[in-house]
């Protein structure tokens, strides 16, 4: 057992950090404010963090959160305390607003070990950096090197085979080896367990022959031969605020100076996923933000109007991709609005945070995303501007979660910034109001979200036969009037169209026919008639004279003019005397005091 080799030293220092959490933090007593947290870095390479982790003196809540950047790299790279547990994703809270993570650290750690010669095994370990983590749900493993059986211990006793690497005596460059990872130069394994630590053990198999020198002659193959090496590929850290023994729940936590969840419209909850008895934050139903800091939780403030990049990509192969959403940082509105455009010629277009789902059309005037491939696990992960259903592969979007009243109260961020448009509350059967999106006004058309996106609509263009006459566009409307003079309206010309040409001509046909048949007696007849006419109408017009000639007394009786209760003007006539030969005569003026009125 000579020789071997422990890899202590960092379970001392996760030690020896352990002790200094216990003494709690740097920020204990102040509360931790946006304006406090001013001056405290936010990013490190590609990736963001909110507090209670942080950089420097008082920017995180106690050591555990403590983070340190390493920018000798390109990116730079971002390091739990350990200087060991890599970060991989940007460190949220519970906001799902913004579509970042929970209380989920995706990490990575990889260590590496030198073979000595004469040396057969290896002990490799490593510990979550401070009471305040847990490694959760599924982990896995890979092991890079040659002729090694690779164990888990568990306990001091118990050890388990998880995995085996071997190689060809030649050995095979590390790249081949990882790419495939099937046992050749690499294993993986695979894991599912709740850890604070991980204690690894690697025993150099026996080949038959000794070969405790012979694998030290393997000259190019070189790595693999001389190292033994675990990487992650899958790691989850959980976190949580952790509680001493005085405090062993939300309430007794809730009375301390020290509690966390200092937001208004925050609330705290157990957390029995780990070792330690600990609580997160979480902002109220509604609100969202960072329940960790003063005034961190608010209401959903997610959306920027404001596309700020220039030439943005507004299409992927023939789907089109129109404000709010899109492909560029800068040229949509929300992180949830942000797709990919994976494939260009077979128009493959996803959403990219917080699901990966393929999307067929995006419909602005609808609040519409017509999906395929969706899953259930999607769909909740989606819950926050998003809904929908399994079934009808369509996914309804609201722009944020605030009442139309709230929006409105913050022009900043209201996101129907076009005129001729309005605000939409967006209800849902079974969950509930969902948020507001915006619409063109009835008689507008086009996208509300952007300046000018609200277009007049030509209805008489648009919807032909939308008046049964003449058609009359205005800006946000139309009006219909009548066919002109001597023109009516042709339903199936869908327009005015001269009146009864075809009649006339019938009438006329018959006419002639008429004319032809009866001849010069109809004619006779005709003039007989005109002339009664003429004669008739000469009579009229001579009582008519008469009539005015008498100032508004009739020749028959005085004439009065009255006012009705409805205002309405008549003239009222008294006979002098009734005679029946006079009758006619009294009615015919009758009849032209009519016309005249
Ligand atoms: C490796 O770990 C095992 C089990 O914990 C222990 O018995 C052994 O002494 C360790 N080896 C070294 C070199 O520390
Ligand atoms: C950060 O950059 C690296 C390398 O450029 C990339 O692989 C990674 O996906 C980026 N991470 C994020 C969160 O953008
Ligand atoms: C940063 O990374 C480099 C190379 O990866 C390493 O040599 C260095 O020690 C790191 N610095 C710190 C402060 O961890
Ligand atoms: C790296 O960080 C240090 C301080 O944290 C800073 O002084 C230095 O300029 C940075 N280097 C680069 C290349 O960003
Ligand atoms: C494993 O991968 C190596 C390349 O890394 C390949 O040469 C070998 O044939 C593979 N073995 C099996 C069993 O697939
Ligand atoms: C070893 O390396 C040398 C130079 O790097 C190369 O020419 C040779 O082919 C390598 N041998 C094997 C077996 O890969
Ligand atoms: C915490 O304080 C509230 C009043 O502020 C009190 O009602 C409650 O009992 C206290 N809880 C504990 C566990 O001390
Ligand atoms: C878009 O292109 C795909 C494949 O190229 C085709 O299946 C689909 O019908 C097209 N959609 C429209 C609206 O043209
Ligand atoms: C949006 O949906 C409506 C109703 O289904 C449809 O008339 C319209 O053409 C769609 N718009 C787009 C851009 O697909
Ligand atoms: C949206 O806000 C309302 C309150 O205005 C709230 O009741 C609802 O739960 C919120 N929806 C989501 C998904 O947060």
């Amino acid at each position: 057992m000579m020789g071997l080799l422990a890899l202590d030293a960092l379970l001392l220092a996760a030690l020896l950090l352990l002790v200094s959490a216990a003494s709690q933090g740097s920020s204990r007593g102040t509360i931790p404010s946006t304006a406090s947290l001013a001056g405290c870095s936010k990013t490190c390479g590609n990736l963001s963090f909110t507090y209670p982790f942080g950089i420097g003196a008082g920017c995180f809540r106690d050591p555990d959160f403590e983070l340190i950047c390493n920018n000798t790299t390109q990116p730079a790279r971002l390091f739990l305390r350990d200087g060991d547990t890599e970060v991989l994703h940007d460190i949220g809270t519970t906001d799902t607003f913004s579509g970042s993570d929970g209380p989920d650290l995706r990490v990575a750690i990889s260590h590496s070990r030198q073979m000595r010669s004469g040396v057969d095994v290896y002990n490799m370990s490593w510990r979550v950096p401070g009471r305040s983590f847990i490694g959760t749900r599924v982990i896995e493993l890979s092991f890079i090197g040659c002729d090694f059986d690779i164990y888990l211990l568990d306990g001091v006793n118990s050890r388990e085979l998880i995995c085996t690497v071997n190689c060809p005596n030649d050995g095979i460059p590390e790249s081949v080896a990882k790419q495939q990872c099937n046992g050749t130069g690499c294993c993986r394994s695979m894991f599912s367990r709740t850890v604070v630590s991980l204690e690894l053990q690697f025993v150099r198999y026996d080949r038959g022959k000794s070969k405790t020198k012979g694998e030290m002659q393997h000259t190019n193959q070189s790595l693999l031969w001389d190292t033994i090496r675990v990487e992650t590929y899958n790691m989850l850290l959980l976190w949580g605020i952790v509680l001493d023994r005085r405090n062993i729940n939300c309430d007794a936590a809730s009375n301390k100076t020290n509690y966390a969840c200092v937001s208004d419209h925050s609330r705290c909850f157990d957390a029995y996923s780990g070792m330690s008895p600990s609580y997160q934050c979480m902002c109220h139903n509604g609100y969202a933000g960072n329940p960790y800091v003063a005034d961190g939780c608010s209401r959903d403030r997610g959306y920027n109007p404001v596309e700020w990049k220039a030439n943005c990509g507004r299409s992927c192969g023939n789907i089109s991709i129109p404000f709010p959403f899109g492909l560029e940082e800068g040229c949509y509105a929300r992180k949830q609005f942000q797709l990919r455009c994976f494939d260009m010629r077979s128009s493959g277009l996803a959403l990219l945070s917080p699901l990966y789902d393929v999307i067929q059309q995006i419909n602005i005037s609808e609040g519409t995303i017509k999906t395929i491939n969706r899953d259930e696990f999607s769909y909740a992960e989606t819950q926050s501007i998003y809904a929908g259903s399994i079934s009808t592969q369509e996914l309804q979007w609201v722009v944020a979660n605030l009442s139309c009243q709230e929006a409105q109260e913050d022009s900043a961020t209201y996101a129907c910034v076009s005129a001729d448009s309005t605000c939409l509350g967006v209800s849902l059967k079974f969950s509930g109001y969902l948020g507001y999106r915006c619409r063109c006004l009835t008689g507008f058309h086009g996208n509300p979200y952007v300046r000018n996106g609200c277009q007049d609509i030509n209805e008489c263009e648009t919807i032909p036969g939308i008046c049964e006459g003449l058609c009359h566009n205005t800006i946000g409307a139309f009006y219909c009037t009548k066919c002109p003079h001597k023109t009516e309206y042709d339903a199936n010309k869908m327009g005015c169209t001269p009146t009864n040409r075809q009649k006339s001509r019938l009438l006329l046909g018959i006419m002639i026919g008429l004319g032809v048949g009866f001849g010069v007696p109809l004619l006779g007849l005709s003039a007989v008639l005109i002339v009664l006419k003429w004669k008739r109408d000469e009579q009229k017009k001579q009582r008519r004279k008469y009539f005015r000639d008498n100032q508004g007394r009739g020749g028959h009786g005085t004439v009065y003019k009255g006012i009705l209760a409805d205002q309405r003007v008549v003239a009222i006539k008294s006979s002098k005397a009734i005679e029946q030969s006079e009758i006619d005569q009294f009615i015919n003026e009758f009849q032209i005091l009519e016309l005249q009125g």
